[in-house]
């Protein structure tokens, strides 16, 4: 009898489909994904497809900038549930009306946001990109940034550029907790603190490198040290050990996972191939307003 993985590949030929998998998926799908990447690297990934069929491991965003920036292909997200609380933190009246009180205002959305909360955008950013975008705008416009405060207030520090943050957060990096790094800076002297910019002050302030999932992945490769304690969802532990197998790499916390991310596995692949399911259609109006803001980021960066 096939294995699950088995089944997979051949369906995956049959269907001429492609798996593209976000860092933080479980290690068993990862495992099975033809591209695994950071926000920047699947949304670069998604603009250029060959395929026809992509499966999506990664959570509703990830697979709605997908079908907006590849509308002709098949998107199909294995779990339809797997959400961002992040990106439901903004709703676009919401971020209409914040614009209506400043108007002018350059509006900059992480791509942690609904295709209709960046179709109300000017630009779009990702935790890689983030501080060269917010760069792009000239010094004497006002900018809104939305959702995610972290990474708002990281970007504001960093340039020393006052700007209307949201305060929105992510659930899973707000768990990570100032003792679970100390714990293993005392255990693990010579490591280097590789922290997420989605995460709080009181956590950035411990870490040594503040960087998207992708940048940690070539950090870890091209740096001189050989231990790392990782302050991000856990899931990037898999990618890092794989292709570091000479470094150690601690996860800062077991607490640090995202359950939506999770929500994915490899049954759900391949129903997701069998049926056809669960297709992501993004209305052509708000993707054709909200693909301005993503291909102006992919032309920034
Ligand atoms: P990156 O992979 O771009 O660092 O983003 C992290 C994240 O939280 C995605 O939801
Ligand atoms: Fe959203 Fe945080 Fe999960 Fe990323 S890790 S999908 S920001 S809840």
């Amino acid at each position: 009898m096939k294995s699950i993985e088995e089944k997979i590949q051949d369906l995956k030929r049959e269907r001429g489909a492609i798996i593209i998998a976000h860092n933080y998926q479980p290690d068993e799908v990862q495992a099975i994904a033809d591209f695994t990447g950071d926000s920047l690297e699947l949304s670069r990934k998604a603009a250029e497809l060959d395929e026809e069929v992509v499966v999506f491991c990664g959570v509703h965003f990830m697979a709605e900038t997908a079908a907006i920036l590849s509308p002709e292909k098949t998107i199909l997200l294995p779990d339809p549930f797997a959400g961002c609380p992040m990106a439901d933190m903004i709703t676009a009246e919401q971020l209409r009306a914040k614009k209506a009180e400043h108007p002018g205002a350059v509006a900059i959305t992480y791509v942690n946001s609904s295709a209709e909360t960046k179709a109300e955008c000017d630009l779009c950013c990702t935790s890689s990109n983030a501080i060269a975008i917010v760069e792009s705008v000239p010094a004497d416009q006002e900018i809104i940034f939305v959702p995610d405060t972290h990474l708002g207030h990281y970007v504001q520090e960093k340039l020393g550029r006052e700007m209307i943050i949201w305060d929105g957060y992510c659930p899973t990096h707000s768990r990570i907790r100032d003792v679970d790094i100390l714990r293993e800076k005392s255990a693990h002297p010579n490591a280097v603190v590789m922290a997420h910019p989605e995460c709080p002050l009181n956590i950035r302030e411990l870490a040594d490198e503040l960087l998207s999932t992708g940048q940690m992945c070539a950090f870890a490769k091209e740096s001189d040290a050989t231990e790392f304690i990782v302050a991000t969802e856990i899931g990037l532990l898999y990618r890092l050990r794989n292709e570091n197998p000479g470094k150690k790499f601690y996860a800062v916390s077991d607490r640090a996972v995202c359950p939506n991310m999770k929500k994915i596995d490899v049954e759900k692949v391949l129903w997701a191939l069998e049926d056809m399911q669960h297709r992501v259609v993004v209305p052509e109006e708000i993707a054709n307003k909200a693909r301005r803001s993503i291909t102006a980021m992919l032309e920034l960066s």
